[in-house]
C-alpha cells in the first residue's frame, strides 16, 4: 500500500506541517564530547537496559549529521524535530561548551539551507549527571539552572529555530524516573514522582519566561504525551478507575499549564507525597503557549481490582500489536484530540509523535514495513477527523526519522522510516520513508 494525504484533508495541505523527529541521546552518540547524562550512567547499571546497550555511539548522528539532513530533505518533509542535549552544552563547572552550541547551529544552518523548519526541543530526557547529583529534578535548583540552559541556548541560536519545546513528555521523566524507576535516573518511591513534575513543570515555566524574552519570534511550547483511558467494563468501579487514571496520566501533566492549578486529588495525597508549591510557582507554570505538542501511540482500559491504584490492563490477545506489545489503536487519538478539545481551552495542537516500533527486517536492500505503512495512515486518518469536528491541529511529526535507542529497550525496537544497520552505520528508507516522499512530493512542488 502507500499512504495517501486525500484531498480535502490536512495532509494534503501544505500549509499542514509535516516532519520527522528525534532525540539528541536516542541518535547522537558522542557520548566524549559532552558532560555524562543520567542515561550513561543508567545504562551501566546491569539489568536495566534490555539489550545492554548504551547511548556512547548509538546512530553516530555526531558525524553523519550532514548526510542525515540531507535524508530528512529527500523526503519532502517541512519540519525536522530534534532535541538539544542539555550536557553538551553546560559543563559541570557551569561553563559554556561553545563546540556543542557551534554542532547544533550548523544542523540549524543546514536546515534551513534546505528550506525545513527547525522545532527543536531544549529537554528530551538527558539531564545532566552532575545536576542528577545533586538531587535532579528533585531539587528545585534544577529547574533555575535548566532556565539558564536555555537562556544560553536562544542567545545562541538567535532566530534560527522557528519552535521551541520546553520539554518531551515530562510524565516519562518524572513517572517512569523518579516513580516506578524504569526509566533514568531509576529512582522508585510515591513520594518521588508528584515532586519531580512540580519541579519540571517549573522548569518549563521558567524556560517558557526566557523564551519570550530571548525568543519572541519563536513559537514555544511543550510536548505532552496522553493514553486515553477506557473502561474495562460498564461498571461503575471501573469508570471511578478509568477517571482516577486519567486524573494521574494525563490531567496532572496539562491542567497546570493550561489552568493553573493540579487536580483537585493533589488534596488528598499523603503529605509526604506532595510536593513543595511556592506562592506564585502556579502563574510561572500556566503562562501562555503558543502550541501543545501532543504524543501519542496507544490507548489503555482499564479496571477496578481492588488495588491502590488504577489497574490498566495488557491489550486482548487478538487485537493488532506493534513490536512494543502497544495495542494499534487509532480511534484512540480522535477520541483523545476531542475530549481535549472539551475539556480545555487550547492553543493550536501539533501531532509532535506518532509511529510505531514494527519487526523490520532488510532483504535485498528493501524493509517493506506494511504495518508502519497502515499504522501511519490510519492515524493520520484519525487526525483528519479530529479536525473535522473542530479541533485545531497544525501539524503532524512522525516517530522517528531513523531506528535508534529506545531507551530501556535499547536498539532491539526499531521506530524508524529509515532502517538504522549498527554494525555499519547505513541507512535505508524502509517503504514507509518511500511512501511518505511520494505523499508529500506534491506538496513540496505547491510552495
Ligand atoms: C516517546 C519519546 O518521546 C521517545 O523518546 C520515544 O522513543 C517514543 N515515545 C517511543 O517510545
Amino acid at each position: 500500500m502507500d499512504i495517501t494525504a486525500k484531498p480535502g484533508t490536512p495532509f494534503a495541505d501544505p500549509s499542514f506541517t509535516m516532519g520527522v523527529a528525534t532525540s539528541s541521546f536516542q541518535i547522537e552518540g558522542g557520548a566524549d564530547s559532552r558532560e555524562p547524562c543520567i542515561w550513561d550512567t543508567f545504562c551501566q547499571q546491569p539489568g536495566k537496559i534490555a539489550d545492554k546497550s548504551d547511548g556512547l555511539v548509538a546512530c553516530d548522528h555526531i558525524n553523519r549529521w550532514r548526510e542525515d539532513i540531507d535524508m530528512i530533505a529527500s523526503l519532502n518533509v517541512d519540519a525536522y524535530r530534534f532535541s538539544i542535549s542539555w550536557p553538551r552544552i553546560i559543563r559541570a563547572d557551569g561553563s559554556v561548551n561553545q563546540e556543542g552550541l557551534d554542532f547544533y547551529i550548523a544542523i540549524l544552518d543546514a536546515l534551513a539551507e534546505r528550506d525545513i523548519k527547525a522545532y527543536v526541543t531544549l529537554y528530551h530526557w538527558d539531564l545532566p549527571q552532575y545536576l542528577e547529583d545533586e538531587g535532579g529534578w528533585l531539587n528545585r535548583d534544577t529547574a533555575y539552572a535548566f532556565a539558564t540552559y536555555v537562556d544560553v541556548v536562544t542567545k545562541a541560536f538567535g532566530d534560527k529555530v522557528f519552535s521551541y519545546a520546553t520539554l518531551n513528555e515530562p510524565f516519562c521523566s518524572a513517572y517512569l524516573g523518579y516513580e516506578v524507576g524504569i526509566h533514568a535516573p531509576g529512582k522508585v518511591g510515591k513520594e518521588y514522582g508528584k515532586k519531580a513534575i512540580h519541579h519540571l513543570l517549573l522548569a518549563h515555566g521558567l524556560g517558557m519566561q526566557v523564551l519570550r524574552k530571548n525568543a519572541p519570534q519563536t513559537e514555544s511550547g511543550i510536548v505532552l504525551n496522553f493514553t486515553p483511558f477506557y473502561p474495562a467494563s460498564d461498571s461503575e468501579q471501573d469508570k471511578a478507575a478509568t477517571q482516577l487514571a486519567h486524573v494521574h496520566f494525563n490531567d496532572w501533566y496539562i491542567r497546570p499549564i493550561i489552568e493553573g492549578e493540579y487536580p483537585a486529588l493533589l488534596n488528598e495525597l499523603p503529605e509526604a507525597h506532595r510536593p513543595v508549591i511556592e506562592d506564585g510557582d502556579l502563574e510561572i507554570i500556566a503562562q501562555p503557549i503558543d502550541f501543545l505538542g501532543v504524543n501519542y501511540y496507544t490507548r489503555a482500559k482499564v479496571e477496578d481490582n481492588g488495588g491502590e491504584d488504577p489497574h490498566q490492563l495488557e491489550p486482548p490477545a487478538d487485537c493488532e500489536k506493534t513490536a512494543m506489545g502497544w495495542e494499534v489503536y487509532p480511534q484512540g487519538l480522535t477520541d483523545l484530540l476531542l475530549q481535549l478539545h472539551r475539556d480545555f481551552t487550547l492553543p493550536p495542537l501539533i501531532i509532535t509523535e506518532n509511529g510505531l516500533a514494527s519487526d523490520d527486517h532488510m532483504v535485498d536492500g528493501v524493509v517493506d514495513d506494511q504495518q508502519r505503512l497502515r499504522y501511519l495512515q490510519t492515524h493520520m486518518d484519525a487526525v483528519t477527523e479530529a479536525v473535522r469536528q473542530g479541533v485545531n491541529i497544525t501539524g503532524y511529526f512522525v516517530w522517528s526519522l531513523m531506528d535508534n535507542f529506545e531507551w530501556a529497550l535499547g536498539y532491539e525496537k526499531r521506530f524508524g522510516i529509515v532502517y538504522v544497520d549498527y554494525a555499519t552505520q547505513t541507512r535505508t528508507l524502509k517503504n514507509s520513508a518511500l511512501s511518505l516522499r511520494r505523499m508529500l512530493a506534491p506538496r513540496k512542488q505547491a510552495k
